[in-house]
Parts: structure tokens; C-alpha cells; sequence
């Protein structure tokens, strides 16, 4: 499992692009920018290179440790998988570039598309002395226009990025991702009821088209949660001293919550439960809201199964996990 930090050598990279930077003015600069998220807009308010690198000190460590666990979940579910090629649609700063490298040593061909000018100059520069990226392009470029020129790869990538258009354009873009697909499309979301329904739509729509779920869910029947309720999960992620001034936070850390899905070509082997919610553990039961192959299921472990009541008590948000007790 990787980690949720962002890796050293990026880290090292941002670290460089401090140099001379005023706090106060990227303090200022990533408000304005979650401010505009906050508020419906996209990133096209991101239109400097300090707009750039404000944006990726406030957002990237956050986003960076989403895309990571969904992509621990995926590789818990399918260990075989060993994607040569990447595809990250709407890359921004590199992001998720950044965590599928970190997750698959086996990537060799890195290709990113972006409209936006300034992240892309931003990811380039960021990756420039990574010898992991002696293979990588960036396209700018709209996605639908630019996904028309791109290879497949084994693995397509759209982290936070789903959010920054209408329904219909959303629907012709997850079609074009999905048939550059080789193997597996990842799709991540702010863990919102709004970026869950982005991703329930999407699913919906490709599982039409052939597509499996590799995770979270374990199936490819209808979502069975009910609004108010949705699926999401949530990752903590460390925050280092740049990151809390840009924030104006004193934590040392934040909790991201996250929606995501990823879609596999061939069915998944096996399924396990997925936990939906951190279980509740008394020293009576354990109970733990589960996704199971036939539903929602409230689990309740007793403490007299010893054994199992153990194996719950380490269940985690998000995990997969066998539920013996059905
Ligand atoms: C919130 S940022 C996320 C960037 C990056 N994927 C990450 O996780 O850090 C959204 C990105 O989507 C890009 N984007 C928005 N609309 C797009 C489109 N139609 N085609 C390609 N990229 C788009 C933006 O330019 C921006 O870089």
C-alpha cells in the first residue's frame, strides 16, 4: 500500500518553487481559488504561475492522498494488474500522475492532458528532474478534443476533474475515456453528495457499455444507498508547514473525503464487502455498515465469536473485508 503523503521527490520539488514566495499572497491566491470551487465555479480562475503553485500547495497533498487510496483499494482488489501506460485526463498540477507512479513502479509512458496553461507548465516543471517521467507528454488541450489524438493506456486517470463540466458533456467524455481504456478507468470526486452522483451516473453509464466495478463496490448493480445517504470515504493526509499556512490551519494534519470508481475491462475475480462507515466497536459487537454482492448490510459481530469479533474490531473505513458473519 502506498502512502497518503506526497513523495519525497515532489515534495523537494514544490519545496524549490517556495523559494521567494510571499505566504500571504498564496494564502490569499488558494482562497480565491476553493472560493470559486466552493461557490460552482472550475479552475479556470487558475490562470498564473503563482496561481499555479498556490493551487498545488493547498490542493495537491489533499487530492494526491484520494487518488492514492482509491488506487490501494484497486490494487487490493485486481494484484495482478501492472499497467505499462497512463492516461491523466484534466492533470492539472500532475497529481495523480504523481500517485500512480508511486503506486505502480510499472508505469512506463506518462501522458497528461490539460486545457489550463498555467498547471501544465507547473507539472512539467515539477516533474522536469523525475527519471520516472523521462516518458511523459502533456497535451493542451480540451479533453474531448484532445482525447480524439491520445493512445490508450492501460490505465485512464480523471481525478477531481468530472466536476468542471455540464451532464451532457460529462457523459460524452466518460465514452471517450472509457474506449481509451485498456484495462482500468479511475474516476475520483470530492466526496460530496453532488461528486458521489457524478460518479454513480458515470458508473451507470459505462456498466452499460461493458464495464465491470473493481472498487469500491462489490458489484455492478444498482448503488444501494438511498439519499440522504451516499457513498464516500475519507483519507488523512499529513499537513507540513507550507500546507498549514496556505490553509490557515493550525492541524497537523486534514481528512479529504472522497468519491471514487474504478472500472475494470474484465470482471473482477472475487469480491469482498466494502465498509461504508467507521464501525462502532463496543465491548459487546462490533457494527459496521457493509457493501456487500447482495446489498447493504448492517454487520453485527459479537464479542463471543472471538475470532471474528477480533478480525472486525481492525475493520476500517473503506476497507475490503470478508463478512463471515452473513
Ligand atoms: C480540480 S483540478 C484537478 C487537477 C488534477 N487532476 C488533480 O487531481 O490535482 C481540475 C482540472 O480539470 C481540468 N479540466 C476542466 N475541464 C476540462 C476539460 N474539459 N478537459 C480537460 N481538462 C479539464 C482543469 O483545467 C483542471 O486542471
Amino acid at each position: 500500500m502506498t502512502l497518503p503523503d506526497l513523495p519525497a521527490e515532489l515534495k523537494t520539488a514544490l519545496d524549490a518553487r517556495l523559494q521567494g514566495l510571499s505566504r500571504n499572497d498564496a494564502a490569499e491566491r488558494a482562497t480565491l481559488i476553493s472560493q470559486t470551487y466552493r461557490d460552482g465555479g472550475n479552475s479556470a480562475t487558475i490562470r498564473s504561475e503563482a496561481d499555479a503553485l498556490a493551487y498545488a500547495l493547498a490542493r495537491m497533498p489533499a487530492t494526491y492522498a484520494a487518488v492514492t487510496a482509491s488506487l490501494n483499494a484497486l490494487r487490493e482488489i485486481t494484484p495482478h494488474f501492472v499497467p505499462k501506460s497512463l492516461l491523466d485526463v484534466g492533470a492539472g498540477p500532475g497529481t495523480a500522475t504523481w500517485a500512480a507512479t508511486e503506486a505502480f513502479s510499472s508505469l512506463q509512458r506518462f501522458a497528461l492532458l490539460d486545457p489550463n496553461r498555467a498547471l501544465r507548465a507547473l507539472a512539467l516543471d515539477l516533474g522536469r528532474d523525475s527519471v520516472r517521467f523521462s516518458e511523459m507528454t502533456y497535451q493542451l488541450g480540451e479533453a474531448r478534443a484532445a482525447l480524439a489524438a491520445a493512445e490508450a493506456a492501460d490505465l485512464v486517470v480523471a481525478s477531481y476533474m468530472i466536476g468542471e463540466m455540464s451532464d451532457a458533456e460529462r457523459t460524452v467524455l466518460a465514452e471517450l475515456m472509457w474506449a481509451k481504456t485498456r484495462d482500468t478507468l479511475l474516476i475520483v470526486e470530492p466526496g460530496t453528495p453532488a461528486g458521489y452522483r457524478r460518479i454513480i451516473a458515470l458508473r451507470e453509464q459505462l456498466i452499460a457499455a461493458g464495464a465491470h466495478v473493481a472498487a469500491p463496490c462489490p458489484h455492478d448493480g444498482t448503488c444501494p444507498l438511498a439519499a440522504p445517504d451516499w457513498c464516500h470515504f475519507t483519507q488523512r493526509l499529513p499537513r507540513s508547514r507550507a500546507h498549514k499556512q496556505i490553509k490557515g490551519a493550525e492541524l497537523p494534519f486534514e481528512d479529504e473525503k472522497f468519491s471514487y470508481v474504478a472500472l475494470t475491462r474484465a470482471p473482477v475475480a472475487q469480491h469482498r464487502a466494502r465498509v461504508l462507515a467507521q464501525p462502532v466497536v463496543t465491548k459487546v459487537e462490533v457494527t459496521a455498515k457493509l457493501c456487500t454482492p447482495d446489498g447493504l448490510v448492517v454487520a453485527k459481530v459479537p464479542r463471543r465469536a472471538k475470532a471474528d469479533y477480533a478480525r472486525a474490531r481492525r475493520w476500517r473505513w473503506g476497507a475490503a473485508v470478508t463478512d463471515e458473519t452473513s
